[in-house]
């Protein structure tokens, strides 16, 4: 019976990462951002503020609650965080008028929930992903997301890559399969300096998409520790009923 159960789980595994990766594309590279980490989140706020509130909305998120989580002060936010509003208590708007979508074929979507929606990882490999590519519209096109709209907005700091091809021979003809990118002309970042930048932004948007998350496990943190404690008294006082009756 146990064996059954256990080739039916190892069976039912096997199926759902043999799905992940028909559906994966290229590998996914680690965001390894941590929400805990203020000075970053700081940091990723503002460069999201200056690159790209520009072209997306964070819709659910407030700039003052964004403040108070990112221990902003007010006089901060209004001089160097607040580009689309005058209003703390507004969400972060962006720049774009509805018809945006006649400029790039697309309308920058809604940030809110990216890093939720499509996982920390591929927000982080996206923003690594931009290569040279002359018959994309911007002269750019993306390894983690073909023939996406967006210009390479971190272009001057990240520098351009150029893509690599593997070439295979079926049959007759051959194809070419994109597999992945590497540098071609180097930015004003280092390479980690470029790594930590995205990973600053992809930290802020996993803060935007869930504001209370960071709260929420300081809290599971002292809950468990409340009742590890209560536990202690309960046996106690158990033991104080019991002791007669025996
Ligand atoms: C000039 C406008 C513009 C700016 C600035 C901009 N983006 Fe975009 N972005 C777009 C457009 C257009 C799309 C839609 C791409 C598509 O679906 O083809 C997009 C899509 C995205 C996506 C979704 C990708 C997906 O898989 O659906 C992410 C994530 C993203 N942008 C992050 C950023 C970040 C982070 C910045 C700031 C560093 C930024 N963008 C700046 C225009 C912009």
């Amino acid at each position: 019976m146990l064996k059954r159960v256990v080739m039916m789980a190892a069976a039912l595994l096997a199926a759902g990462t043999a799905g992940a990766q028909e559906a994966g594309g290229p590998q996914l590279l680690q965001a390894g951002n941590d929400i805990t980490n203020i000075d970053s989140l700081q940091r990723g706020a503002r460069n999201f503020m200056n690159l790209c509130s520009g072209c997306h909305s964070l819709q659910y998120l407030r700039y003052n609650r964004m403040a108070a989580d990112l221990k902003i002060s007010e006089a901060d936010l209004k001089a160097n965080l607040m580009f689309t509003s005058d209003k703390v208590f507004d969400t972060i708007n962006s720049a774009m008028p509805a018809d945006a979508e006649s400029w790039f074929g697309k309308q920058p979507p809604d940030l809110s929930l990216i890093a939720r929606s499509k996982g920390t990882d591929y927000v982080y490999s996206f923003l690594h992903g931009f290569y040279a590519d002359k018959t994309r519209p911007w002269g750019v096109n993306n390894l983690y997301l073909p023939n996406a709209s967006m210009p390479h907005v971190l272009l001057d700091r990240q520098g351009m890559q150029k893509p690599v091809y593997k070439s295979e021979s079926e049959g007759g003809g051959a194809t070419m399969e994109l597999v992945g990118v590497e540098p071609m002309a180097p930015g004003a970042l280092k390479p980690e300096e470029y790594d930590q930048f995205v990973r600053d932004i992809v930290n802020f948007l996993d803060y935007a998409g869930e504001p209370i998350k960071a709260k929420r496990e300081s809290m599971g943190v002292f809950v468990t520790l409340f009742l590890l404690v209560f536990f202690v008294f309960a046996y106690l006082l158990k033991k104080e009923y019991w002791k007669d009756v025996h």
